[in-house]
């Protein structure tokens, strides 16, 4: 292990036990994480992309201690994470942060923004008026007014929850921070808005993530590794450059494919006056730029595209 090594995850493996029904006292293990092995160095961020059921929400809540490994371990700098007690145990809790997925699922409905923004505090036993100081000064921090923290989850709209959530997992001052597909319930606008504001908060308390999406380019807009997931494994991993144009495994080229015609749609969704497939056609002419297409007949088939006018 270096100096600067921040978290290994050494053979991992996590089972969920599955009762089939409830009257059944026979249970069978589902395997959601089966062998993921990488290391994580100070101020450096992993994306880990997989589609869903991957394993990837399971290996953020194993590395932050909520879920425990079958075999394996996770080990923060220098201490294993599920062997950590007392004073250790909340240090390493306060070290590290975690972002939920689904902002709007994982903030308590009935509970004050406040409450819920100090909850990880109370956990480490900081008391109260320190809490809501800190509470204050991390609000202003992710660009929310203090008024917020006496607003309740329905005030607010989805980019606000999810600012709300970094700042839950930035106020115990941590140093290596975990994202559950941090802009995946968002729109276009506020997904830009909210990576370009992780990597600010990157840059001023110098964190490390670890970024976990389904989407290859959200993972590559913060990271300088990546790894790709499925069924439970690690099957690629390099620099991002390494990864995004020479993938080694056939299901990476996949998602790097799926990651383009997502561009393409946003693409789509941008365009204005006009034809709306304008910003990706090369056969566009200034009037393109102007009208949307009429329909136009080639014998039987019928298209709208102005190439095909005769006018
Ligand atoms: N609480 C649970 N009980 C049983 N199986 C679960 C539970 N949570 C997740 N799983 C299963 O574990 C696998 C990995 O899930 P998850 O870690 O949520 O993947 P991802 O975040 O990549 O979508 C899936 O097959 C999922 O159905
Ligand atoms: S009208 Fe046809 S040629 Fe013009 S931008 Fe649209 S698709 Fe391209
Ligand atoms: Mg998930």
């Amino acid at each position: 292990m270096s100096n600067s090594t921040l978290l290994q995850v050494i053979d991992l493996y996590v089972n969920y036990r599955v009762v089939r029904k409830f009257t059944d006292i026979t249970s069978r293990v589902r395997s959601a994480v089966a062998g993921v092995n990488f290391t994580l160095s100070e101020g450096e961020t992993l994306g880990v992309v997989g589609g869903s059921g991957s394993g990837k929400t399971t290996l953020l809540k194993t590395i932050v201690g909520v879920l425990k490994p079958s075999k394996g371990e996770v080990i923060y700098r220098g201490v294993n994470v599920h062997n950590a007690k007392g004073e250790l145990k909340k240090k390493i809790m306060a070290e590290i942060g975690y972002v939920p997925q689904e902002p709007s699922q994982s903030l308590d409905p009935r509970m004050k923004i406040s409450s819920s923004v100090t909850e990880p505090l109370r956990a480490l036993g900081v008391g109260k008026s320190d809490r809501y100081e800190r509470a204050r000064y991390i609000l202003k921090v992710v660009g929310l007014s203090e008024e917020v923290l006496e607003l309740y989850p329905r005030d607010l709209s989805i980019g606000m929850l999810q600012r709300v959530a970094i700042a839950r997992a930035l106020i115990t001052k941590p140093k290596l921070v975990l994202l559950d597909e941090p802009t995946s319930s968002l729109d276009i606008s506020t997904q830009a808005q909210i990576l370009n504001f992780l990597r600010e908060m990157k840059e001023v308390f110098n964190l490390s993530y670890i970024i976990v999406t389904h989407d290859i380019s959200v993972a590559s807009y913060l990271s300088e590794r990546l790894a790709v997931m499925s069924h439970g494994t690690t099957i690629e991993e390099g620099s991002v450059d390494e990864v995004l144009n020479e993938p080694l495994h056939p299901y990476t080229r996949v998602l790097i494919e799926a990651s383009k015609l997502k561009e393409i749609e946003e693409s789509l969704e941008e365009a204005s006056a006009g034809c709306p497939f304008i910003n990706l056609c090369t056969f566009k002419t200034d009037v393109c730029f102007k009208k949307p297409p009429p329909q136009i007949a080639i014998g039987m088939r019928r298209v709208k595209c102005w190439r095909y006018s005769s006018k």
